[in-house]
């Protein structure tokens, strides 16, 4: 295997979380004249290149968006393809994802995914719930303000049941009540295909993480394109507000 080049950042400066919004499957399928679905297809190809990419990089967290509160918007049969992809790449990758030492974790209203998603995510997450390599978060039915909703209520009901003091709340105890309670916040967020938003994910959670948009569309994004983004990173200084 070869050592991933990144200059001086190397091993020093890698990112512990990685989140990403990955888009521009239907860019790819368009450009080719091909259906949306078979973009989407191709994007699940490259999530396996980049988990294995973070994992050589020494990577910690990786958190991706796979479907948004508001994808739901989206025709039924494009649903309908994105929810068997899901299942299908569950089926099939889960074995290697415990070969590999990575825990699967996920994120968002899960319970709105249709059953047999939601049945097959479970066993997925049970069954590399022992492994201590990656942790991979898939953002599924996910919306950051419908999560800080969530936890709002989550808040409030603690506090009836006289588990929380009012007074004790502030951002700690506020961000155990996400859906991300267990996991640091994301230090560098990449965006393929160029769009200029956060489109509703990780609000929270991404106060004083660095941004990295690149126009590559997620089909074609693998091991060089995040080593590329991870470089960019060692570049920055984060200040979080000091001098
Ligand atoms: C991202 O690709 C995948 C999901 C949102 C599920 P898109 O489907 O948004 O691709 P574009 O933005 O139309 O190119
Ligand atoms: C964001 O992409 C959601 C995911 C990548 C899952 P979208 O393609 O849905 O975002 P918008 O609609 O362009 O903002
Ligand atoms: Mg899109």
């Amino acid at each position: 295997m070869t050592e991933p080049n990144l200059g001086s950042t190397a091993g020093e400066n890698v990112p512990q979380h990685i989140a990403i919004i990955m888009d521009g499957n239907g860019r790819w399928a368009r450009e080719r004249g091909l259906p949306r679905t078979e973009g989407h297809r191709r994007g699940a190809d490259s999530v396996r290149r980049v988990v294995d990419a973070c994992g050589r990089l020494g990577v910690k967290y990786l958190t991706l968006y796979a479907f948004s509160s508001e994808n739901w918007k989206r025709p039924p049969e494009e649903v309908k393809a994105l929810m068997k992809l899901l299942i299908q790449f569950l089926k099939t990758k889960t074995k290697e994802m415990v070969e590999r030492n990575v825990r699967l974790q996920a994120i968002g209203r899960l319970h709105a995914l249709p059953p047999e998603c939601q049945e097959q995510l479970h066993r997925s997450v049970e069954q590399t719930a022992g492994n201590t390599g990656i942790t991979l978060i898939l953002a599924l039915s996910y919306g950051g303000r419908e999560e800080i909703v969530d936890g709002v209520k989550s808040l409030i009901e603690s506090v009836e049941k006289g588990h929380l003091d009012r007074a004790m709340i502030d951002n700690d105890v506020f961000s155990k009540h996400l859906y991300t309670r267990y996991y640091p916040d994301p230090d560098l967020l990449i965006r393929t295909s160029g769009e200029l938003r956060l489109s509703n994910f990780l609000l929270w959670q991404l106060s004083y993480t660095e941004f990295y948009i690149t126009d590559v569309l997620w089909p074609d994004f693998g091991e060089k394109e995040l080593e590329a983004a991870v470089a960019e990173y060692g570049r920055r200084q984060r200040r979080f507000g000091g001098v």
